[in-house]
């Protein structure tokens, strides 16, 4: 039996107005309440990609799906589909635009016709996951980098949607800020939610992702398991630094310096440190 991918992208091609091929023949299934990164050097096509998963932007060819069912870009699809499928973007300056925090996580529950006290409480609760609950009487611009994106991954929170996708999330976070957005998916992962990652990251990579698809050039170039995709000795050929616990891992596995019976790569340091013989 197979089961529908909650999206399924299929021989996608875009390109901006006047320019050239940005994406090209694109196929991806994102299977249904997974953790998926999507890695890719500066300019892969990541963002791009990301706008279509929303329906911001319309492929010149090739079709997506959501659970089965064509992208259609009538007012009422799209309504629909940007209910399910919440867009994080890259640019927190691009997505805060009312007079302060509040206001602007409100706006998603409230567009999507909530009444408003259900709109406001929706809105609180995701001022608290990020922790801004504080700020939220502040204008956008007050706030610095850093809670200005946790601002607006609240303003995707706040709606409630199936799929969270996230350009970069953790660019730009300090530690505890990292430590929270962690937090946060991790919730989200146990509701059921499927989550859908880009990043430069590879550390964070490794211990978060499911699924990993890299992009060069406007094309998937491999997709898999972190232990497929991330863990190989060719990734400076694919560009991308390999994360540092499969090179260490390796390095003291040759020296014979991992517990026998622990096969399972790493995930996090304390997984290596347990792993490790005294
Ligand atoms: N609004 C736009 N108009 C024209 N070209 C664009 C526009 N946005 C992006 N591009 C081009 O599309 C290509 C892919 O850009 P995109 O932002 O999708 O890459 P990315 O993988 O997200 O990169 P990064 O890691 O830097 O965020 C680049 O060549 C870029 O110059
Ligand atoms: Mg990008």
């Amino acid at each position: 039996m197979t089961t529908t991918p909650l999206i399924e992208v299929r021989d996608l091609c875009f390109s901006y107005q006047f320019g050239k091929k940005v994406l090209t023949d694109v196929h991806m299934t994102i299977p249904r309440g997974t953790r998926v990164a999507i890695i890719g050097s500066n300019g892969a096509g990541k963002s791009t990609l990301f706008l279509h998963l929303n329906a911001i932007l319309r492929p010149r060819s090739g079709n997506l799906f959501y659970n089965g069912q064509l992208y259609e870009y009538s007012r009422s699809f799209v309504t629909m589909l940007r209910q399910k499928v919440g867009l994080v973007f890259q640019d927190p300056d691009v997505q805060l635009f009312a007079g302060n925090v509040f206001d602007d996580v409100l706006f998603g529950p409230m567009n999507l016709g909530l009444a408003s006290d259900v709109a406001r409480r929706q809105t609180e609760k995701a001022l608290i996951a990020v922790q801004l609950l504080e700020y939220g009487d502040k204008p956008a611009h007050f706030l610095s980098h850093g809670q200005k994106k946790r601002a607006a991954i609240a303003g995707v929170l706040a709606m409630d949607p199936e799929v969270l996708v996230m350009d970069e999330p953790t660019a730009g976070l300090d530690y505890p800020g990292i430590l929270n957005l962690n937090e946060i998916m991790g919730m989200l992962y146990d509701q059921g939610k499927t989550l859908i990652v880009a990043t430069h990251d590879m550390n964070w990579a490794w211990g978060w992702a499911e699924l990993v698809y890299v992009l060069a050039e406007g094309r998937v170039v491999a997709g898999g398991s972190p232990d497929d995709i991330l863990n190989r000795s060719d990734h400076r050929a694919l560009g991308y630094e390999r994360p540092i616990l499969g090179e260490v891992y390796e390095k003291l596995k040759k020296n014979h310096m991992i517990l026998p019976g622990q096969q399972r790569l790493p995930r996090s340091v304390a997984e290596l440190v347990n792993s490790l013989s005294d």
